[in-house]
């Protein structure tokens, strides 16, 4: 059997398809290393045409790390004997509930728990039913967002650290417990550096979160925003971006660590089912 596999990069800026190898038990470390080498190196794979078991989605994933378990499920999932560290996005309705997160809500650019102090390493999500128009995912290279910083705005944000907000999810909703209003200082979340660095290649990489109740930790609040909008109007106006359109059987990673993503908008009529599993990170973002 072939032990080498085959790396195509999507020719964006980040992204690479991986065909021709079968997600089971019996995948070997020679392979899941070069796998993991590629998502290095690329950031985001997608797995074309699986037919994953919930077994197989979750042990497969959980060769990248610690797995962790899936928020509590919203009422009306039909699915109860789904494992648990597989959290369900869904638009669809089903015994007059949300079969899953995230609705037909577009979601603004973010990585994922970044409000966390020891945020997710990777996500996976596996097409189970998806709309033949919208709901792709796009993805955004970080790591070349900070090579194409302007020199001023890199000095500025050596050495500064970010507070990211723990009260809304990426749909800018308000999660339960929380209240609308805090001052930044009192806000919860966790703070990380805006600048670290790619363990494995030795990138540096901006760290953003997402911008709604970002703060910049010691400054005003209009000087944060300010010097965050100066961050996200250069991710922005970028284009080290890649959108990634749907097949049932995909399998998408990608590195939560040095790309945002977001979904596009969902048209309610047509069904999209995900599941997600998500990769515990070893140690907090590393300062650059
Ligand atoms: C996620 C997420 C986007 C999508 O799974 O964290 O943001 O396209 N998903 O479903
Ligand atoms: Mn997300």
């Amino acid at each position: 059997m072939d032990t080498r596999i085959v790396v195509e990069p999507t020719g964006g800026a980040l992204g690479a398809e991986i065909c021709d190898v079968t997600l089971s038990a019996d995948l070997s470390d020679t392979i899941f290393d070069q796998i993991v080498a590629a998502l290095a190196e690329h950031l985001v794979l997608r797995f074309p045409n699986h037919h994953l078991a919930e077994d197989d989605l979750v042990s497969f994933s959980a060769r990248f790390g610690q797995l962790d378990m899936a928020p509590i499920r919203p009422s009306g999932l039909p699915a109860s004997g789904l494992r648990r560290e597989i959290n369900v996005l869904s638009n669809i309705m089903a015994n007059g509930g949300p079969v899953g997160g995230l609705g037909n809500s577009e979601l603004v650019w973010h990585q994922d728990m970044t409000y966390k102090p020891l945020p997710p390493k990777a996500s996976l999500l596996y097409a189970i039913e998806v709309p033949e128009t919208g709901g792709e995912t796009h993805f955004y290279n970080l790591c070349a967002a900070y090579e194409t910083l302007p020199a001023a705005l890199r000095v500025r944000i050596e050495n500064l650290s970010c507070k990211h907000d723990a009260t809304r999810n990426s749909a800018g909703q308000l999660r339960a417990g929380f209240d609308a209003a805090y001052s930044n200082s009192d806000r919860p979340g966790a703070v990380h550096p805006l600048v670290v660095r790619h363990p494995v290649t030795g990138k540096r990489s901006l760290y953003l979160g997402r911008r709604p109740n970002a703060w910049v930790v010691g400054l005003s609040d209009t000087e944060s925003d300010q010097l965050l909008d100066d961050l996200w109007g250069h991710v922005e106006s970028g284009d080290a971006c890649y959108a990634h359109a749907w097949e049932v059987g995909d399998l998408v990673i990608w590195d939560n660590r040095f790309t945002l993503h977001r979904r596009g908008t969902l048209d309610p009529q047509q069904r999209r089912l995900m599941y997600r599993t998500q990769v515990r990170d070893t140690e907090p973002p590393m300062a650059a």
